[in-house]
């Protein structure tokens, strides 16, 4: 990550606990290489706590940017936003970010076992804990053909994975560090759909009580999803469940039909 562009409040916010719900208030972005070319604009955003929202639009909507935000790695120019109804930028960055589990596009993998590179989501996890994320995240069986299984070593010199297999060890890091909130960015991208329905099978249970922010391109990755936010241009366009979108007949309905087809 780039130095940071964020400044740590004198005295932060120390909650005791985090509930998970988001709001992102009249949120405006440029960023700072490009400040003619605003990303978001005006973005109002409710969340509430527990629930699993959909997050569909174009390329280069603004979906990825809007993450970035809200784990401050920038700050908006204009609006606020607000985790449990306090402020982002009140909080210490590490307790921010303890709260959230990221899941992105770009996976780090670190020299060291697949054991080690999962238990990077919660140090003192013990193998039966790590198992278990790994089989939330259909990995398991992945690592059980490696003929060292948890302890084959993987990052630089350590065997290549596919991206289909590094997605599905940062989903298993992300299940195993349990935080409030999870987020997946693109996370189910590169596997196939038949490994994609297995973590589906799996993802009532990992987002039980949980907030989750599902962003893809793939839109039966969120059709299931409470809700449905559809990003244009750095706005919310389109906001609601899949059926009501496809009633809608808007530009969620549009892309449905192309991916899917009309069996909506
Ligand atoms: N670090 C950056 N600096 C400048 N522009 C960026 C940066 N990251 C993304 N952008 C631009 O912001 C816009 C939104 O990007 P992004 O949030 O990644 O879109 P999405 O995730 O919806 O595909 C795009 O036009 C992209 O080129
Ligand atoms: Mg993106």
């Amino acid at each position: 990550m780039a130095p940071s562009m964020v400044t740590e409040v004198a005295s932060p916010h120390l909650p005791p606990h985090v509930i998970g719900k988001i709001g992102f208030n009249g949120v405006s972005f440029a960023y700072p290489t490009a400040l003619s070319n605003p990303v978001v604009q005006g973005l109002e955003l409710q969340i509430e706590a527990g629930t699993v929202v959909g997050i569909a639009g174009a390329t280069g909507c603004g979906k990825s940017t809007l993450i970035k935000l809200l784990l401050r790695f920038y700050d908006p120019q204009v609006g606020s936003i607000l985790l449990d109804g306090v402020p982002i930028n009140q909080w210490s960055i590490r307790s921010l970010r303890q709260s959230i589990a990221l899941v992105s596009q770009d996976v780090y993998l670190f020299h060291g076992t697949i054991y080690e590179n999962i238990a990077y989501g919660l140090p003192h996890a013990t193998p039966d804990q790590v198992e278990a994320a790994a089989r939330c995240a259909a990995f398991h069986d992945v690592v059980c053909q490696f003929e060292r299984g948890y302890q084959t070593i993987v990052g630089e010199r350590g065997i290549r994975l596919s991206g289909g297999q590094r997605q599905r060890l940062s989903i298993a890091r992300a299940v195993l560090k349990n935080a409030p909130i999870l987020v997946f960015d693109e996370a189910t991208s590169s596997v196939d759909t038949e490994t994609e329905e297995a973590i589906q099978r799996q993802f009532a249970m990992v987002t039980k009580g949980k907030t989750a922010i599902v962003i893809a391109h793939r839109l039966s990755t969120i059709r299931h999803a409470d809700r449905i936010v559809v990003l244009n241009n750095g706005r919310v366009t389109e906001d609601g469940s899949h059926m009501s979108l496809l009633r809608l007949g808007g530009t969620y309905a549009r892309l449905w039909s192309t991916q899917v087809g009309h069996q909506g």
